[in-house]
């Protein structure tokens, strides 16, 4: 089967990883690089070898792809997602789909009307330490309890000035990125409670958020986030996790130590992710998950096979997000709406 040919909408900050990674995709090329700045259209057309466009209309027309990547920020994505589906192209979009779940409603019908595939670039769960720590699960018997943590300090309003302004903040940038993560682990929601707080100076938007989850399992989880933890050396951006089952515990900790205890045992394993080539040894985590991601995206295009992030799955997450900061403002636990 030959190619599938690719465009990305969008080549700021974050397109940089998913410009780099298409290099590395089987059973795709990159035909297409589109910004609205030409500066930036031309670097990333430099750094591809794809044409450049500035115009999202024209770049459809010309280049025809079988796919786009929008690596726009969430307020364009209803309308890019228009367009590319009314050119018939299926989709690959950066997380969060929308700012509120009635957008991601109305873009997964605008997909599903247009009879085009539609997955979010929802890459935490593609990270390679936590597919090895769901694939060690069986060895703990069913779980019960979980805390999935995300405690930084580093400078996120530097990378992306934008969410200073932002009026949802820490749970809709990166809460949904670990309530997935949760939902990955455990599974679907019940209900969940969650308490925010505005911890970061000069920031409108909530910096740290504290969940509890009670999955349909019946598995509690606690999912905590903070852009505002003022620890050193700082775990940026590793999500940490512990696992509780009937027969053991799982812990992944800093700097990729996997640890599986069992009554009388500890197996501690170093599951560090891969570099891949054009990666910073630094960044390998987030760079190899999009990497992965977009990996998946090709192989289930081909296959036909399901996304597991589809935009019909990840509604689940947002739902989560939403009733966080539903329950947030009532005080209440929330069940979420999907
Ligand atoms: N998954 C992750 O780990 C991760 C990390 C950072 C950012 N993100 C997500 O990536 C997305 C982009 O964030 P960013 O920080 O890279 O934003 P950014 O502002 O740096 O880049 C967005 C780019 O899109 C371009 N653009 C906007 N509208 C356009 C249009 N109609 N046509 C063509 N180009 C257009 C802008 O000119 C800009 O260059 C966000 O949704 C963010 O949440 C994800």
């Amino acid at each position: 089967m030959s190619a599938l040919r690719g465009a990305v909408i969008g080549c700021g900050f974050f397109a940089q990883n998913h410009l780099k990674a298409w290099g590395d995709i089987a059973g795709a090329e990159l035909v297409a690089v589109c910004d609205l700045d030409p500066a930036k259209a031309a670097a990333a057309a430099a750094l591809t070898g794809a044409e450049a466009f500035t115009d999202v209309d024209a770049m459809l027309a010309a280049a025809r792809p079988d796919f786009v990547d929008i690596a726009t920020t969430m307020e364009t994505h209803e309308p890019l997602v228009a367009k590319a589906a009314a050119a018939g192209a299926d989709i690959i979009c950066q997380k969060p789909f929308a700012p509120d779940i009635a957008g991601v409603r109305r873009i997964l019908q605008t997909a599903e009307a247009a009879g085009i595939r539609l997955m979010v670039h929802e890459n935490f769960r593609f990270q390679s330490p936590l597919i090895e720590l769901r694939r060690a699960m069986p060895a703990i018997g069913e779980p019960f309890f979980a805390h999935i943590a995300w405690r930084t300090g580093y400078d996120v309003v530097a990378g992306q000035p934008y969410l200073a302004k932002v009026e949802r903040f820490i749970l809709l940038d990166l809460g949904i990125h670990v309530l997935d993560v949760a939902r990955f682990l455990l599974g679907d929601v019940a209900d969940l409670y969650a308490r925010t707080q505005r911890t970061m100076p000069g920031a409108r938007g909530e910096a740290q958020a504290t969940m509890t989850l009670r999955h349909r399992s019946g598995a509690v989880c606690a999912v905590t986030c903070t852009y505002t933890n003022r620890i050193d050396p700082d775990p940026f951006p590793q999500t940490l996790a512990e696992i509780e089952g009937r027969d053991g515990t799982l812990r992944l900790e800093r700097d990729y130590r996997l640890e599986l205890h069992r009554p009388g045992s500890l197996e501690v394993r170093d599951i560090r992710p891969g570099v891949p080539s054009w990666a910073d040894p630094q960044w390998a985590l987030a760079q190899g998950s999009v990497l992965n991601t977009q990996q998946h995206f090709v192989d289930c295009l081909k296959s036909g096979a399901e996304f597991q992030t589809s935009g019909r799955d990840n509604l689940k997450t947002f739902a989560l997000v939403e009733a966080a900061y539903a329950s947030a403002a009532s005080g209440q636990p929330v069940v979420p709406e999907a």
